[in-house]
């Protein structure tokens, strides 16, 4: 007997993007994804200012992934939505907005933690791409949070290591706003990276204890050299763009990367995979695979739509739940801070 399909509508709100997706099975139907313009002027997400975006959005983002889907309402098994770690007023737009549309249609609620949803992205069914083995290894780098993950089951993962100040995509943020560019610069960094020389400014790496990472003395080190340099030239950072970009990038990539490869040593695993905002990054998808050639991994770099944040990794992760029918219900709350389970 064939089994019956499972149709997940998920809602995504946790920080600045508003996504709805719909899964079926473990294929996504559509992902669609607001962004909002109106941070890049203040060089941050400011937080009122994204919840007021999610109300204005959640409705006609819902709409176009149900309409792009081509489902009917009545069709939807379950619905999904972040229920954290993310800024509060963002969470609790999609979180109510999702515990209304499953008290109208009836169906079981599922609260995904936004973590693991970045790590199970590499489980949307998507042609022949081959999935991680269990245990694997996650770098899971965003703007709010750099992590090592071992992922013993789908739905069982412990953090070996991660950042004790900046995340990874701050440390791309900061230093992007340093040179002049709006929020957010990882991307910006990104794109001048690639006509700059990466050997030719040095920034201290930190020591750190364990596995853990440390980006703020790199965002002192970058601000004084800069600094220096333009008492020298008023215009260095102009002058000098791609290359400080390059050198910028670079020194991330590694201090990334070594942690990295400790963890997979000391643990034996070779399936090795990165996740989130920053795993878009061209420099730190091209060295993992280079590196991973070197130690013997299997590498995994997530599609770019779903390195930054989207709802279809919170549909996947809730395929999974949904198959263990861990389901929640309507006293369920948004949670800014969580603890580091499904
Ligand atoms: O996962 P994400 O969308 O949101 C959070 O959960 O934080 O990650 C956003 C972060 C931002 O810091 C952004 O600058 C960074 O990911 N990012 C990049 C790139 N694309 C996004 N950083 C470096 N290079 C990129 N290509
Ligand atoms: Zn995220």
């Amino acid at each position: 007997m064939r089994q019956k399909e499972t149709i997940i509508l998920a809602i995504e709100s946790s920080c600045d993007d508003t996504s709805a997706a719909i899964l079926k099975n473990n294929s996504i139907l559509s992902n669609f994804i607001a962004g909002q313009e109106i941070h890049r002027q203040y060089g941050g997400v400011v937080p009122e200012l994204a919840s007021r975006a999610h109300l204005q959005n959640i409705v006609p983002v819902v709409n176009e992934a149900i309409k792009k889907a081509g489902v009917k309402k009545s069709e939807i098994d379950a619905i999904a939505f972040t229920k954290g770690p993310g800024l509060l007023g963002s969470l609790v737009v999609g979180t109510s907005f999702a515990k209304s549309l499953a008290l109208a249609l009836d169906v079981p609620l599922i609260d995904v933690n936004h973590m693991y949803g970045h790590v199970l992205a590499h489980f949307i069914d998507d042609g022949d791409k081959t999935k991680p083995s269990l245990p694997f290894l996650c770098l899971t780098v965003s703007g709010g949070h750099t992590q090592i993950v071992l992922v013993k089951e789908h739905l069982d993962m412990e953090i070996i290591g991660t950042t004790i100040d900046d995340a990874a995509g701050e440390a791309f943020d900061k230093a992007a706003k340093m040179l002049g560019f709006p929020y957010p610069g990882g991307p910006l960094i990104d794109k001048h990276a690639k006509e700059g020389d990466p050997n030719r400014f040095e920034f201290a790496k930190p020591k750190v204890a364990g596995y853990n990472f440390s980006f703020s003395g790199l965002k002192t080190s970058i601000l004084y050299f800069i600094q220096n340099q333009e008492k020298i030239n008023p215009n260095f950072v102009k002058d000098n763009l791609n290359d400080l970009c390059a050198s910028i990038q670079k020194t991330i990539v590694e201090i990334l990367l070594s942690q990295l490869a400790l963890v997979a040593k000391e643990y034996d695993i070779r399936d090795i995979a990165i996740a989130g905002g920053v795993s878009a990054n061209s420099e730190l998808r091209l060295k993992i695979q280079e590196l991973g050639i070197k130690k013997g991994w299997n590498t995994f770099i997530p599609r770019f739509e779903y390195c930054t944040d989207n709802a279809a990794m919170i549909a996947i992760t809730a395929k999974f739940m949904y198959d263990k029918q861990q389901f929640t219900n309507q006293s369920v709350t948004a949670q800014a801070r969580m603890p580091f389970k499904a």
